[in-house]
């Protein structure tokens, strides 16, 4: 089972995957977390120039098929064997984001970013898309509250017009819309442990486990 995790910047995606990795394996089951841009050797030289306050001057295209081969990579090398030996893979992040920040974000066509997606990822698309959302406003002073409080950086991708981060969160809702199978959208404004009780109950659905304690 392949559950990928999206939302605008400050969603808290980290933390309700930590949570809900612990929660699966307490039931049993070999649980991977990743994330991308990322999760090897390979994507996180690419992330580093992905993220750089100096790759201002990188183009839309160029954005694209870097994060579209950390995502190969990762793919090949991690996501896909952990799925072919029955495991479960919670991502940070897939295809998804590059469809909403490169897609309606910078406004790339999306057929072409599909059909590039198609041939990073051979195919592979996640069982379920939980989608945290969030205001993005609300998102990104989080975002920024946790950059002070790690002395952290205010990344390249964050620092965007908030216009592009209006239009990343108005693609993730057409694209839930779109695909409401596939697709679990959960208030991220609401508290930690409410958001984690809505994933879980999807997920046990999913993987037929039960819901209780231990
Ligand atoms: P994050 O690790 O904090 O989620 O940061 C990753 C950043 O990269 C975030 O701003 C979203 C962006 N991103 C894209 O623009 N396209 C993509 O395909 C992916 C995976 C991430």
């Amino acid at each position: 089972m392949f559950i990928a995790f999206e939302g605008p910047e400050g969603s808290g995606k980290s933390t309700q995957i930590m949570l809900l990795s612990g929660w699966v394996r307490e039931r049993g089951l070999s649980v991977l977390t990743t994330r991308e841009p990322g999760g090897t050797a390979i994507g996180d030289r690419v992330r580093a120039i992905l993220l750089d306050h100096a790759a201002s001057e990188m183009s839309p295209q160029a954005e694209v098929l870097l994060f579209s081969a950390a995502r190969a990579q990762l793919v090949s090398e991690v996501i896909r064997p952990h799925l072919e030996a029955g495991g479960v893979v919670l991502c940070d992040r897939f295809a998804d984001s590059t469809m909403a920040y490169q897609g309606y974000g910078h406004q790339l066509p999306l057929d072409k970013l599909a059909t590039i997606t198609e041939f990073a990822t051979g195919g592979l698309r996640p069982d379920l898309v939980a989608y945290l959302d969030i205001d993005v406003q609300a998102g990104l002073r989080r975002k920024q509250q946790h950059a002070q409080d790690d002395a952290g950086q205010w990344n390249r991708m964050e620092a965007k017009a908030l216009a592009f981060h209006e239009r990343v969160r108005a693609g993730y809702l057409a694209m839930a819309a779109a695909d409401p199978a596939r697709w679990l959208v959960v208030d991220a404004g609401q508290r930690v442990e409410d958001v984690q009780g809505h994933l879980r109950a999807r997920v046990a659905e999913m993987l037929q486990l039960a819901i209780g304690d231990r």
